[in-house]
Formats: structure tokens, sequence, C-alpha cells
């Protein structure tokens, strides 16, 4: 990689993508699919999805991947066809990446470890998923059987906080939801954070979990939010959530998760918490 300082930035119009191609500390090409590119970055035009893609355009001269497009869709049928050609298309690009011997870490979600109350979760433990996981946890699976393998890393992300992506979906309203009693625990980065941490994994493999910002319970999340924005708190259930929202993003946001970021308890204490605060404050006011 030493002498291929370039690094391609898959899904970088993303939520993530957009902070991680900011934070990028070297050359970089950005995958163009459908959003053209707004960095002013080199990019190549491609879908992931597409069994025709010319993967050694998208990687040549490069020395490093950072992955983080994810075919998305909007009901539950359409995330389980789409997973299923996500798989596929997986397959195809990890055997290229470890045909050319190209550094490569993607970016998947938390939930493929499922609704865990109280553990504390590890790197080490199963893929049980829960919520919008039970469809893409399909199309990440060729990436994990790599890392099985001994080859690539995989970043399971928890929740990602920055303006945009379940923030505004959830805590921007004009009350903030304490959910189910609100004991379910969030394990949670910032956007900038998580994006600049990634940058610093270049010889990383296997599966790996960001430092974290905080590690609170829901209803801790929500006063924090009610406090910054001045606004009430309001009980919300599962079935109103449901309604709202439909199965899979409501098992999503019910599913309690902390993740064990091999720093032990210091996301749970006052300075994390502090540091909570100080994001969603930068959050709130970067939306108004
Ligand atoms: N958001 C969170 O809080 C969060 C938390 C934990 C984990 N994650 C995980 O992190 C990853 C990125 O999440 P995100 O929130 O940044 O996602 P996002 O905002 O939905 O962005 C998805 C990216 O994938 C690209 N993409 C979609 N279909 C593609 C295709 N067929 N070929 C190539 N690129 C394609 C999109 O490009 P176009 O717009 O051009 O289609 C976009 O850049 C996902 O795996 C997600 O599960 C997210």
């Amino acid at each position: 990689m030493g002498d291929r300082p370039l690094a391609l930035v898959t899904g970088a119009s993303g939520f993530i993508g957009r902070a991680v191609v900011d934070a990028a500390p070297g050359p970089v090409r950005v995958l163009y699919h459908r959003t053209p590119p707004s960095s002013g970055h080199p990019s190549v035009h491609g879908d992931l999805l597409d069994p025709k893609a010319d993967f050694a355009a998208w990687t040549h001269e490069v020395g490093r991947v950072l992955h983080l497009a994810r075919p998305a869709a909007g009901s539950g049928w359409r995330r389980r066809r789409i997973a299923r050609r996500t798989k596929a298309a997986t397959g195809r690009f990890v055997a290229h990446l470890l045909r050319e011997n190209v550094q490569a870490l993607a970016v998947h979600g938390s939930l493929s470890y499922g609704d865990r109350g109280e553990d504390l979760v590890q790197t080490s433990d199963p893929v049980r998923p829960t919520g919008y996981a039970t469809a893409y946890a399909r199309g990440e699976a060729p990436w994990r059987e790599a890392v099985d393998a001994g080859h690539l890393a995989l970043v399971r992300a928890p929740w990602v906080l920055g303006a945009g992506s379940w923030f505004d979906m959830l805590y921007a309203g004009p009350t903030v939801p304490v959910i189910e009693g609100g004991q379910a625990w969030m394990s949670i980065v910032t956007t900038d954070g998580l994006a600049r941490w990634l940058w610093t994994q270049s010889e990383a493999r296997g599966v790996l979990h960001p430092p974290l910002l905080a590690r609170v319970r829901q209803a801790d999340f929500a006063m924090t939010v009610a406090e910054v924005r001045g606004v009430p708190t309001t009980d919300v259930g599962a079935a109103i959530l449901t309604a709202r929202y439909g199965h899979d993003a409501t098992r999503s946001i019910v599913a309690s998760l902390r993740l064990d970021d091999g720093h032990g308890d210091q996301s749970e204490g006052e300075p994390a918490r502090a540091a909570l605060r100080d994001a969603v404050h930068a959050v709130v006011a970067s939306r108004s």
C-alpha cells in the first residue's frame, strides 16, 4: 500500500461516506453511483450490483478500499430481493479485492448481532440479525466469510450521530421519543469521529468496533436531545413506531446493543455523557 497511497471510497455520497471523504488524509477516488460527487475528488462511475461492473477500473492504482456502498430498499420484500443481489455482487467484489491483494475495509451495521439487551457485545459474537439487518446481513455475507478466513476488515458501526439519517427521522420532531420505556442501550459514534478513525485502520483485518463516543440508555439519549433542543420528551411504544415506520425499522430502533469498544466502561462515564451533549449540540446547531 505504501507505494499506492490512492484510496477508493464506495458509498461516498452517503451519510457516512461524505464524512469519510472529508476526513481523507491522502488522495481519494470516489465511486459515483447515482448521486454525482460533490467533493471535487476524481471519480469512477459504477454500480456494485452490475454483473459487468469494471472492478479493475475502480481499483486501478488503488492501495486501499473503504467500502460504504449499501444498496438499500424501502420495503421488506424489496430489501430481501436487493440483499440477494448484493450478496452476489459482494462476492464478485471480494474475489477481485483478494485477487488484486488490495487492503479493504467495509462498514456494516451492528444490527447483525441482534437485539442483545444487557450483553456487552464482542467482535467475536455470532450474527443473528434483527430489523433491517435481517435482509442486509445476507448482502454482507461474502465479506464476512473473507474476514473469517483472515482477509479484509469489517467494521460493525452502531448509531452514527450526525445531521441526517436516523437523527432527523426520530429526534428532530416537536417532541423527543422515549421508546418502550427507554431502557435499550444505544452505542454511539459521531460521523466525523468514525470517519477519522476509519482512516487509521489501514492495516486492519477481522471484525472491528469503533471507539465509542458514548454508550447510554435510550431514555438518557432522548433527554439529552430534549434538553439541548428545548422540547419535551414523549413516551412512544413499538406499536406506534410500527404504524409509522414499519416492522423492520421498528425492530432496528428498539434493538438494545451495548457494543464493547475495548475501553471498558469509559463510554458510560460522565466525560462521555458530556461529549455526547456537545455532539448533540453540534448536530442541532448544524440543522438550524
Ligand atoms: N447511518 C447509520 O447510522 C449507520 C449506522 C451503522 C452502520 N451503517 C452502515 O454503514 C454503511 C453506510 O451507511 P450510510 O448511512 O452512509 O448509507 P447511505 O446514506 O444510504 O449511503 C449509501 C451509499 O451507497 C451507495 N450505493 C447504493 N447503491 C449502490 C450501488 N448499487 N452501487 C454503488 N453504490 C451504491 C449510495 O450512492 P447513490 O446515492 O449514488 O445511490 C450511497 O453513497 C451501510 O452499510 C450501513 O448499514 C450506517
